[in-house]
């Protein structure tokens, strides 16, 4: 039976027979987890609570008015109908060209009109999953590389990696400095990426950052493209959570901002990718933007673009949504209230139990810390705790070995995919789960141990530890004494 099972591999494709997708990690375990045992009020009370799901769900009522009061929007209504053909037969892949304007119109929008976009730049892809794997093709051969701080988002293994043969370097960023990115941690992880023969093509921020919730400062942000200029290499900008910046923090400042002052920069080296999914909360229509400042790369990612076109029937819509200036600032600052109210919520209620999180002040998520709570504070402990926060607590977050955290304990939770009722019920599960830990009443030591946890790893083994796709329950742990 085996042997007939890997002769009928041996007729596929290496992407076909392998498993470069990384499906078998926790983060995709987590939602596994959920949909055979999905929390349903009255259905399945006591199922799982999905919070592993970057979704923004906060602001649905106001696209469903819009939608009422715009029904020649679509060509599936009375009123839209007569557009139907033209519609159906579009198939070019610039796009329509109103769809381009209102895009580039709104990305210029979410980022405080302080910086234009050029519509003939804009370049469509099926999500910024697809916009992420273009730019992958476009930029590098493979077997070259990126360099991705840590943590970063899990699919990024899948996305950039997987059908193109490119290699992410992680840049080890860590809790001590609340995983800032500094010019050091990029260099280091630049030389040891020489050392081992890797060559580099750029480096892939993503601002705000998916798991921290946080957004880069003007310092960090010019520091990092004065790296890349340096060092003549490439930086992808994944910008998709640019709009959710809370209301009351300062502006999120995009990589368009930094490169229109008066410094030194290449501008061919610099890529935005960008979505629908978070900023609108669409993940279903499937529209990815490639915003490059480089000709060439905009003209082959267009050509590219045929493999993952956004469908005419979406680009209609969508153009006719975002073209409406007074939704879409009304939209824009609602989600941004609505997405702090529950922010600050969901963390003051963790608060209360003795949980801490990461301060952030962006994102459909926090980074919350539970290392206190680990038996040993190794990756092993990690997943001992997260099988029973999702097994027990029947909440699935995601544990922080997805996104190659380099310190064990960190959880990612979702917070905008949900009502204020389930958000309460996953509150009280956490408390009666801490209520029932004896340890979670013991003081929580300041991460004294993560010093030791660099000192006690060799560079190679953290390095391997954290270069796997995504690591297994069964992965080789840092050893860190505590
Ligand atoms: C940082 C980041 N980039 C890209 C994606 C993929 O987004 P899309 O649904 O547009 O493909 C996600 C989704 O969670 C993400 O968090």
């Amino acid at each position: 039976m085996v042997s007939m099972l890997r002769k009928q591999e041996e007729l596929l494709s290496k992407i076909a027979s392998g498993n470069g997708h990384g499906e078998n990690c926790p983060y995709f375990d987590g939602w596994k987890a959920y949909e055979t045992d999905p929390y349903h009020p009255t259905e399945n009370p006591n199922g799982v609570i999905q919070m592993g799901l970057a979704e923004n769900q906060l602001c649905f009522d106001l696209v469903q008015d819009w939608l009422l009061s715009n029904p020649e929007a679509s060509i599936c209504t009375a009123e839209g109908v007569n557009y139907f053909r033209d519609i159906a037969i579009f198939q070019d892949y610039h796009g329509l060209p109103k769809f381009r304007n209102a895009v580039a119109n709104f990305m210029a929008k979410v980022r405080g009109n302080k910086v234009k976009y050029d519509p003939d730049r804009i370049v469509m892809s099926g999500g910024a999953t697809g916009a992420h794997e273009t730019v992958a093709f476009c930029l590098a051969d493979p077997g070259e590389a990126f360099l991705v701080p840590t943590p970063y988002y899990p699919g990024f293994d899948r996305d950039l990696r997987w059908r193109t043969g490119v290699q992410l370097v992680p840049v080890v960023c860590d809790s001590s400095n609340n995983f800032e990115i500094t010019r050091e941690a990029v260099e280091a992880a630049y030389e040891k990426a020489q050392e081992d023969n890797i060559r580099i093509k750029g480096l892939l921020l993503t601002n705000p950052s998916n798991p921290l919730g946080t957004y880069l400062d003007r310092e960090t942000l010019r520091s990092l493209v004065s790296f890349i200029n340096e060092k003549n290499i490439h930086l992808v900008c994944d910008e998709i959570y640019a709009a959710t910046v809370f209301m009351g923090q300062h502006d999120f400042i995009s990589i368009s901002e930094i490169i229109e002052e008066d410094i030194h920069c290449n501008r061919n080296l610099i890529h935005i990718v960008y979505s629908l999914s978070k900023d609108m909360g669409f993940p279903g229509f499937r529209v990815g933007i490639i915003y490059s400042y480089n000709d060439k790369v905009v003209s082959c990612a267009r050509k590219m673009s045929s493999f993952g076109l956004v469908s005419s029937q979406t680009q209609h819509l969508i153009a006719s949504m975002l073209s409406d200036d007074e939704f879409i600032d009304r939209f824009i600052t609602e989600s941004a209230k609505r997405l702090a109210e529950r922010h600050r919520d969901f963390t003051w209620g963790l608060s209360q139990m003795g949980i801490g999180c990461l301060k952030s002040n962006a994102g459909l998520f926090f980074w919350m810390d539970l290392h206190h709570l680990l038996k040993e504070q190794t990756y092993d402990g990690e997943m001992e705790l997260w099988k029973v926060i999702i097994n027990e607590v029947k909440l699935n977050v995601s544990p922080g070995s997805s996104f190659h955290c380099a310190n064990p304990g960190w959880f990612r939770v979702c917070f905008a995919n949900m009502d204020d009722e389930t958000m309460n019920i996953a509150l009280s599960r956490i408390r009666s789960f801490m209520s029932k830990n004896k340890e979670a009443k013991m003081p929580v030591k300041k991460l004294c141990w993560q010093r030791s946890l660099r000192l006690s790893t060799s560079f190679r083994r953290l390095d391997d530890i954290m270069s796997s796709p995504c690591m297994s329950p069964q992965s080789p742990l840092v050893r860190a004494r505590t």
